[in-house]
């Protein structure tokens, strides 16, 4: 398995690329189910996870071109022939649930493996489940899947969802789409992916109002047709780099990033002396002096991203004074914290906090993580530890980081990738 070295100490300088955003990308490739007409889906990520999908999309019978060479668009359309969406996929990445609200209202039935558990929690999907029911499915779970018919279709309901689950709003959203009247989703997510896809439904031909706020109010509509929509710019990926960039006490000149889009993380990285502004086409990112200590509790957007919290310890790891990084979306997401005491970090967990006492430097070691965003938090870290960090598992990186590596090296991050 490929593994990632790192001699860490040089200050980043120089442009990175931002992607399109994996999370956005996801769910607008499960949209592509809605219609038997082209989607054509551009600024695509190069990314395991969206090999992934197009495996899914694939396996439903739809067909998934790449119309460019630069593998960066793609078009899905066709008619459905299978609603299955297997164990053996779905196991490999839980947004194939993604495919649930689409299949069910194009063709009136789905068969969706459950995602069982995953390294960052339980991660239900009663809410997506719920919300589908009220809108006239009927659910059985058999044999570890989800089997939801509604052979006359969806008819729009009220929904009020317990918690802004990102994937149940966007589930529901593009069910509601093809749905028999009004659906409301009150106490939706409101993260720029959901936003993204709400703006294709729209040019697509859903009737959607209330998009980018908490209540989503859906009209629904007989078909929806082909459209061509630009994935929005990866947030994670430009706040992961954000933190390269400070952690090293270098500059960045994150091309495509977008400050409107970075909700909490502008803000904490400013505290925490990292000056972040926009500029034209992109975000400039620079540390002003030392870094200090500062706190951070996740939450759904607009605050700060769980998806941001290991990457943010890593920083938070050798800023001056102490930080305590609170976790509330997912109940077992510290898996970084033993590899980055390995490093030479002073971190403790108490419940869903982490005390981080900043040290002066981190010190290489050979690491590895069990999730996407831990992995990256460790490269992170490993760009300052002084000697070499090794990080294995690179595979969890994949998933979400395109040339990771090569980014980084083209701003004079001595890294490399070793393979085997
Ligand atoms: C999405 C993101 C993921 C991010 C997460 C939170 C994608 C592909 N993935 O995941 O990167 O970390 O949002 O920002 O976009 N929950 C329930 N019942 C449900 C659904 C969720 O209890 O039916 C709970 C989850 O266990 C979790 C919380 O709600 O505690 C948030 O999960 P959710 O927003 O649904 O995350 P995902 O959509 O899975």
């Amino acid at each position: 398995m490929d593994r990632i070295l790192i001699r860490g100490g040089r200050p980043l300088s120089g442009e990175i690329a931002i992607g399109g955003a994996k999370n956005a990308a996801l769910p607008l490739m499960a949209a592509g189910l809605l219609t038997p007409e082209r989607l054509v889906l551009t600024n695509v990520p190069q990314l395991a996870d969206i090999a992934t999908m197009k495996a899914l999309i694939a396996q439903h019978g739809v067909a998934v071109e790449q119309p460019t060479n630069d593998g960066r668009t793609l078009a899905i359309g066709g008619e459905i022939a299978s609603t299955e969406a297997p164990y053996d996929i779905v196991r490999k990445m839980r947004a194939s649930v993604l495919v649930l609200g689409p299949l069910v209202a194009r063709v009136g039935e789905a068969r969706v493996s459950l995602p069982g558990g995953c390294a960052i929690g339980t991660r239900p999907i009663d809410l997506h489940l719920k919300g589908l029911e009220q809108m006239g499915a009927v659910i059985r779970l058999d044999g570890g899947y989800v089997h939801a018919s509604a052979p006359q279709g969806l008819r729009g309901a009220a929904i009020v969802l317990a918690m802004p689950s990102v994937g149940a709003t966007e589930n529901l959203l593009m069910a509601a789409s093809l749905a028999d009247g009004q659906t409301i989703i009150a106490n939706a997510a409101r993260e720029p992916e959901i936003s993204d896809l709400a703006d294709c439904l729209v040019a697509m031909g859903a009737r959607i109002e209330g998009i980018g706020t908490d209540r989503l109010t859906i009209e629904g509509v007989r078909r929806l047709h082909g459209a061509t929509h630009a994935i929005i710019p990866d947030r994670i990926e430009t706040g992961t780099y954000a933190c390269a960039a400070a952690i090293t006490g270098g500059s960045l000149f994150l091309r495509h990033g977008r400050l409107d889009h970075l909700g909490a993380v502008a803000r904490v990285l400013a505290e925490a002396g990292v000056e972040v502004s926009a500029e034209d086409d992109g975000l400039s990112v620079r540390r002003l002096n030392g870094l200090h200590g500062t706190d951070a509790m996740t939450e759904p957007y607009p605050g700060f991203p769980t998806d941001m919290q290991a990457q943010l310890m890593a920083l938070m790891a050798v800023a001056e004074g102490a930080a305590m990084i609170t976790e509330t979306i997912f109940e077992n997401r510290f898996m970084h914290v033993p590899e980055l005491n390995r490093l030479g970090a002073r971190v403790n967990v108490h419940g869903a906090s982490a005390i981080v006492r900043g040290v002066p430097a981190l010190s290489g070691a050979p690491v590895m993580a069990t999730d996407l965003r831990a992995s990256v938090s460790l490269v992170v870290a490993g760009l300052a530890a002084r000697g070499e960090t090794i990080v294995n598992r690179v595979y969890h990186l994949d998933r979400g980081y395109e040339a990771v590596e090569q980014k980084l090296a083209a701003c004079g991050a001595e890294i490399e990738r070793l393979a085997g």
